[in-house]
């Protein structure tokens, strides 16, 4: 009998998302509870344009999109030795603490019977995507293909099939390049000074509500900067498909043209122009507590529907189409 891979895709997809929900943790490192699904989500449909440009199979793509961060939620904190430095292991990968979830479903009875704890994620969500598409009745060789790009989504090798090399640079520019790693650094250094403010006894809600512009003054005008001018030529140089080099400069030309518009605006921040981008960027910052990016956007979609033009409408039109992985 052939095999609905819309349906089984489906059923994954709520599989997925119900993993992720087992963890009661707000934030861990870098990532916060809702941010792996709609990271997944994103660098899923990126790869499909992308290999819609560098050849690869779409239906090995799809499943392995879906399911290469199945194991994520079991990462904890980013381990550092006494003297701050990261602990890396022997291919250079960052160790983490072995975070156990809260609650159970298929996912975590399969990684405790597999015997995963303490691997890293990227091999045990392999094994996991091995073994969830045998039981719904996949072939044998689409799963190996599967947990093979999976497994490759860290590094791909020199010589890597097409699929591993295009999942490697979606997953990649989709943490790091472009406007929703803009969004991503936003509620990042909002959650760190919300940290730093607390151990102070101060209210930093209270006081990026109350000093809007000068929070933006430092971020746009500090934090992004320095942080696009430090790795843009580095993620460039990791892209491993000359598509996704392509696609990821164009994104970072596409974010330096806003940060910079989006400065212009600070001084008459006061005054709230209504239709100015940073009244898009405010939507983001006032709903920081475990944010989903893509409900936002459509609240945004809805609030500066057409006829409304202006550099709000044109910031959240530009953002929808990365998140949606077109460009
Ligand atoms: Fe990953
Ligand atoms: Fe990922």
């Amino acid at each position: 009998m052939a095999t609905n891979h819309d349906a089984v895709l489906a059923e994954l997809e709520a599989l997925v998302v119900e993993t992720y929900q087992l963890w009661d943790e707000e934030w861990v490192g870098f990532t916060w509870r809702n941010y792996t699904f709609e990271h997944v989500l994103r660098v899923r449909a990126l790869a499909r344009t992308l290999s819609e440009r560098e050849g690869g199979d779409g239906l090995v793509l799809a499943f392995a999109g879906l399911l290469h961060d199945i194991a994520k939620g079991y990462d904890g904190e980013i381990l550092t030795a006494s003297d701050g430095q990261r602990h890396l292991d022997e291919n250079g990968f960052w160790r983490n603490e072995f975070l156990p979830p809260a609650r159970q479903n298929e996912v975590t009875r399969l990684y405790g019977e597999l015997e995963l704890a303490r691997t890293l994620h990227n091999n045990s969500g392999a094994r996991l995507a091995e073994v969830l598409l045998a039981r719904r009745g996949l072939p044998g060789s689409l799963g190996r293909r599967v947990a093979e790009v999976i497994q490759a989504h860290l590094h791909a090798p020199p010589g890597a099939g097409s699929e591993e090399r295009v999942l490697y640079d979606a997953d990649t520019i989709d943490a790091n390049v472009g406007l929703p790693a803009l969004l991503r650094n936003l509620f990042i250094n909002l959650h760190r000074e919300e940290m730093r403010l607390a151990k102070d006894n101060g209210d930093f809600a209270g006081w990026v509500d109350g000093h809007r512009a000068e929070f933006y003054r430092w971020w746009l005008g500090e934090k992004v900067p320095t942080w696009i001018g430090s790795r843009r030529q580095m993620f460039l140089d990791r892209m491993t498909t000359p598509s996704a080099r392509l696609l990821a400069a164009a994104r970072y030309d596409r974010l330096e043209a806003w940060v910079q518009r989006l400065q212009v605006e600070i001084p008459s921040y006061a005054k709230a122009l209504p239709g100015g981008g940073l009244s898009a960027l405010d939507h983001f910052v006032e709903n920081r507590s475990q944010p989903r990016i893509a409900p936002l956007l459509t609240e945004l979609s809805e609030r500066y529907a057409p006829p409304a033009a202006g550099p709000a409408a044109e910031l959240i039109g530009d953002l929808r189409r990365e998140v949606q992985g077109e460009r």
